[in-house]
């Protein structure tokens, strides 16, 4: 954080509010509604209107007007320059490969770079041109392509800039191969036998016409000293007036003498020279408006005479930084929610951004970032929606993107049609951090607790940090091996609730594959969640959010835990399997021969896919090793399935072993037991409510009349301790 800006401005050089550009309210008001806040907006016609100009501008023997594209970049607005024949301005190696993707060929690209790309080489032989902005530059260039055709940017000993910090010529700037050297340039370009065919020259943004014009005779006097100069490159930086006291260069008049100029040369020296020019500000500038809410006000003014009120938008420095770097000045615009706000006698309020950085300020002092100029507003409330206009250029493609972890806001084109149309999504928030990696995997702790139900074992881990499991599939893997690891079925991830839910709940098998649901696993996550919040003992019911839905577990104090299970799914392709079904869309008590032997299978969801298959005796007269997976992976089950084979022993008790996918044989599978109950009470062979018996112990289940199941289970806690991952 920066220390405290500077005193309040002696005066409010702006008495009347600013009125919005080219939105209307209500335009505003739209934009919001469907973008959110902040939203950039540019206006088609605006783009189109300056496009035109900026290709009349006046010339005596042909122009290339250039999109100077670092103001502006979205591919949108590269793709609609193009298409009104203006070409492109790049000052990266990067530019050039966006200019690239938004279909501009290479021929209209010409590079103007404070650094070099490692791929100069490849750009050139694409076919496009590369003005080599120091002498160094133009030694690579001719080593790595002798003979080649090149421009050259010079500092022309003279600029001019809005600010100082955007006057980039004379001899306090490291723009351009400074003039006097240009004897050495020369004999560098003979050396690798280079053709110079252009002379370019940018001396500032914001520039004044007259000191502008000036160059153009100095620029000349560089295209005397290189005979094969056909293009003489002028640069960009025509002034625009963004508020309403600024004045804006008119292209008409600034060129006209220009022209002359170029009439004269080729009449003493018979060398007509084709111009060229790169505007930035000018052609977007005054397209762009960037619309905000006033998210919160400030004021210290109660019992200070030198208080002030603050309105603080939810954007700053993230979208807009030109008022924090040179005390630029944008309009900007409060829509209140109430219009008769409109017709009040205004305020004076200071705008600042959202950033925890006292240098977050909109409303500086012109000129001059570190000093507060209050401005007039209507009478603003929390809420309200506020337009920083102007903000086409170098707004969305130079603030401090991601700064405090703001995304970065999306980019809307208000179409011919006047209908709003996406151009740049609002960034999701997860890429801000997409490409950070832990320092030192191999040194990194995790905490766990071991649990099982019913000898299904899981280890669980706190996962309220991330959005993401702390570990991956692989490393689950090496927790769940019973020689080398923890050892566990698999690895339960607790998060932070999703969907309304109180938690969410993710699992990795020990075989890495990640399945929807699992009953015994859900029973131990209710339990280490009720440690989590500290209320083990107490009766507590948890909305769980999960892979196949929303799961409701309660625990009661005696630490049996109830969990209501959902509906089964009995539609056969959505289980999914491809077995035949009946008429209602079931598979139920349906042939497959497997193993070399003929079952019966019912095929049901729980969340994941189940086959049960009711077997005469559960030990004997089949092979489970052998079978087991050969039903896993059955073509029949396009996601694999878990196999539960029953034996009935009465009408309320019913006992199974089961294989589940990823796993094999595991002691018990809760929703396999709720699979199993519903199979066997469509076959008739059970009551509503049994008890199951799993090799690790037994589950009350329960499928209501109104079709959910219920199953009642332990679950308990085994250990807990800090692993390593890698
Ligand atoms: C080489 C070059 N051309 C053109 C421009 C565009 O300037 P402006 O946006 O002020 O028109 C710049 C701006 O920095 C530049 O460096």
């Amino acid at each position: 954080m920066a220390s405290p800006l500077a005193k309040k401005a002696k005066t409010n050089h702006l008495a009347s509010p600013d009125a919005l550009r080219f939105l209307t309210s209500s335009q505003a008001q739209d934009v919001k509604a469907k973008f959110g806040t902040p939203t950039y907006v540019y206006s088609e016609a605006a783009l189109r209107e300056n496009a035109t100009q900026a290709t009349s501008f006046p010339n005596a023997f042909g122009l290339t007007a250039r999109f100077a594209m670092k103001a502006a970049p979205n591919l949108a607005i590269l793709r609609l320059f193009d298409s009104l024949g203006m070409h492109i301005d790049a000052s990266s190696g990067f530019e050039v490969r966006r200019a690239r993707e938004a279909g501009i060929a290479p021929q209209k690209i010409s590079l103007s770079s404070q650094e070099l790309p490692d791929n100069f080489a490849q750009i050139l032989d694409s076919g496009a041109m590369i003005n080599a902005c120091s002498l160094s530059q133009l030694r690579r260039i001719g080593e790595a392509r002798p003979g080649c055709s090149v421009g050259l940017r010079f500092n022309p000993g003279l600029g001019s800039g809005g600010t100082g910090k955007t006057n980039v010529g004379g001899p306090s700037s490291s723009f351009g191969i400074w003039h006097e050297i240009a004897d050495e340039v020369e004999a560098v370009a003979a050396k690798h036998m280079l053709k110079v065919v252009k002379i370019h020259t940018h001396i500032g943004s914001g520039s004044d016409p007259e000191v502008w014009q000036r160059v153009t005779h100095m620029s000349l006097a560089l295209v005397r000293k290189f005979p094969d100069v056909t293009i003489l490159n002028l640069g960009g930086g025509y002034k625009v007036a963004r508020m309403k006291t600024e004045k804006g260069t008119d292209l008409a008049i600034c060129g006209a003498p220009v022209r002359e100029t170029f009439v004269k040369f080729a009449h003493e020296t018979g060398r007509k020279l084709h111009l060229e020019i790169e505007p930035g500000t000018f052609m977007v500038a005054n397209t762009g408006s960037l619309v905000c809410t006033v998210q919160d006000m400030i004021s210290t003014t109660k019992g200070c005479d030198e208080g002030l009120d603050f309105l603080k938008l939810d954007a700053g420095m993230t979208e807009c930084i030109r008022p924090s770097l040179y005390g630029a000045q944008h309009p900007i615009v409060v829509v209140p929610k109430d219009a008769s706000r409109v017709n009040q006698p205004p305020q004076e309020y200071v705008v600042v951004g959202h950033c925890c950085e006292s240098g977050d300020l909109l409303t500086p002092a012109p000129g001059d970032p570190e000093t507060i100029a209050p401005r007039n507003f209507c009478p603003t409330e929390i809420g309200d929606i506020c337009v920083i206009e102007s903000t086409g250029a170098y707004c969305s493609s130079m603030s401090t993107h991601n700064y405090n972890s703001f995304p970065q806001a999306p980019e809307v084109m208000l179409a011919m049609d006047k209908s709003l149309v996406v151009i740049r999504e609002k960034q999701p928030v997860g890429q801000i951090w997409q490409n950070e990696r832990q320092v030192a995997p191999e040194t990194r702790i995790v905490h766990f607790s071991k649990y099982h139900g019913l000898g299904n074992d899981f280890v669980l881990i706190d996962n309220r940090s991330q959005t993401e499991p702390l570990v991956t599939p692989e490393q689950a893997v090496k927790l769940c091996d019973r020689n080398f690891g923890i050892g566990a079925d698999g690895v339960i991830f607790a998060l932070l609730g999703e969907e309304g839910c109180d938690w969410t709940m993710r699992i990795y098998n020990s075989d890495s594959s990640e399945p929807e649901m699992c009953g015994n696993g859900i029973r131990c996550m209710a339990q280490f969640v009720s440690a989590l919040e500290g209320r083990q003992g107490e009766e507590r019911t948890f909305s769980i959010h999960t892979l196949a839905g929303r799961i409701v577990p309660t625990v009661f104090a005696n630490g049996a835990i109830r969990v209501n299970m959902g509906k089964p799914e009995l539609n056969g392709p959505k289980v999914p399997t491809t077995l035949p079904v009946d008429k209602d869309g079931h598979v139920i008590n349906t042939p497959l021969s497997v193993g070399g032997q003929d079952w019966q299978v019912t095929c049901i969801s729980m969340g994941n896919p189940h086959a049960v298959v009711f077997v005469d005796h559960l030990e004997k007269g089949w092979d489970f090793d052998v079978v087991g997976p050969l039903f896993e992976c059955h073509m029949v089950f396009p996601k694999k399935t878990n196999t539960e084979f029953v034996q009935v022993m009465s009408r309320t008790h019913l006992k199974m072993k089961v294989w589940e996918r990823g796993s094999g044989p595991t002691l018990a599978c809760g929703t396999g037991a709720c699979a199993l109950l519903v199979a066997a009470v469509l076959s008739g062979r059970a009551e509503r409510k049994c008890t199951v018996t799993l090799p690790g112990g037994d589950l009350l289940v329960e499928w209501t009349e109104e079709g959910t199941v219920f199953m009642t289970g332990p679950a308990q806690h085994v250990f807990s301790g800090e692993t390593h991952v890698a």
